[in-house]
């Protein structure tokens, strides 16, 4: 008998269905009568509390094009893992004792940076894991590409692209916030392809008046709009400086519900242009993937499915120069995929006169 639980964790994406899909069918295929798949509830919280069910191979069918997760998916925060809080449970073990009980021979994650350094950790304690790289931030050490990313990428560009139509009409200013708390793939690639006048991202810390500069320089080159994409993990130079407890504390104390909204009145005041600002939020998670996205998360989990088969464990599937290949979890785990301030995207964008705020 061949038992493998699958959970997915952290914020859901677009292509979860597809890539728990691919594993699952490619599994049945190799393994037709031996083979029980345990779906996990609701990540890594469903192996600590036992919220396990064996699940059919029916199951899998009609999901390719579903949003979200059939599993259910929770934030566990890999810093608390190792924590006992209150209620006395003593999470590592929890799921240890949950592994054994299901007779797993491989745990398959889905997540992002956090989930798959609770893989990791789950393999230094001698559980066989496999992990699926998943995530609109597309930040994950060790893989090209993250599936997610494009279909959310797509959506904030549909949003500027919207956002552009009315800003021409109006003559307006407009800023569209888009994900990315830590890094700015997201923003970088929605803002080039959207045709955004100013990008501004987590890596690269923003002068409020370069911002100005740069809505000044267009209007007196008799352009009507301007069009300003914000990350928002989007920084100041002078936060930029604060240590990182000063600067949580700064950011704690802003009265606005998005760093969109405090750009938006520092411009106002400087410029004296009206402004409006549109966050698309987690509409920018939702939906069915995008072709681009089903196709990878395919591959990623029949690739998922070939490392089982090999008995391969303690690795992640990744995409490296178009090919899907492992990378030890070990490798992955605490790091972050930033983006680099070299990278072609963004001197392509100074080139064509894209301003960074800096
Ligand atoms: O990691 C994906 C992501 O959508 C980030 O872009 C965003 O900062 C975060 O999750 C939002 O998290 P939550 O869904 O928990 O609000």
């Amino acid at each position: 008998m061949m038992n493998i639980g699958i959970l997915t964790s952290g914020g859901d994406c677009q292509g979860l269905n597809a890539a728990i899909r691919g594993v699952a069918k490619a599994l049945y295929k190799e393994f037709p009568d031996e083979l029980k798949i345990y779906g996990i509830q609701d990540g890594y919280g469903g192996l600590i509390h036992g919220n396990y069910k064996e699940m059919k191979e029916d199951d899998f069918s009609g999901i390719l094009t579903r949003g979200g997760t059939i599993l259910g998916t929770s934030r566990q925060p890999f810093k608390k893992m190792r924590v006992i809080d209150e209620d006395s449970v003593d999470k590592v073990q929890n799921m240890k004792d949950n592994y054994k009980k299901m007779e797993l021979d491989c745990l398959v994650v889905l997540g992002g940076n956090g989930t798959h350094k609770t893989a990791n950790l789950l393999a230094e304690e001698g559980l066989n894991v496999v992990g699926l790289p998943k995530t609109i931030d597309n930040d994950i050490w060790g893989t090209d590409m993250t599936f997610g990313f494009q279909s959310a990428m797509e959506i904030a560009t549909d949003v500027i692209d919207r956002i552009h139509t009315t800003a021409t009409s109006h003559g307006r200013v407009f800023i569209v916030e888009v994900m990315g708390h830590k890094v700015g793939w997201l923003t970088l690639h929605a803002g080039i392809a959207g045709g955004a006048d100013v990008i501004l991202l987590p890596e690269i810390p923003y002068d409020i008046d370069k911002v100005v500069e740069e809505i000044n320089r267009r209007e007196q080159k008799g352009k009507r709009f301007s069009i300003i994409a914000v990350a928002e993990g989007a920084v100041s130079l002078e936060e930029s400086k604060l240590k990182k407890k000063e600067f949580k504390a700064r950011r704690a104390e802003m009265k606005y519900p998005a760093i969109s909204y405090r750009i938006a009145e520092e411009l106002e005041a400087r410029s004296g242009h009206e402004i409006r600002v549109t966050v698309p939020g987690h509409f920018q998670r939702g939906g069915s993937p995008c072709p681009y996205d089903r196709v990878l998360s395919t591959r990623f989990g029949t690739a998922a499915a070939g490392l089982i088969k090999e008995k391969k464990y303690g690795y992640m599937v990744a995409l490296k120069n178009g090919v899907i290949v492992p990378v030890p979890l070990s490798d992955v785990a605490g790091k972050l995929k930033s983006v680099p301030l070299d990278c072609e995207e963004i001197r392509c964008a100074r080139e064509m006169g894209i301003s960074f705020g800096d």
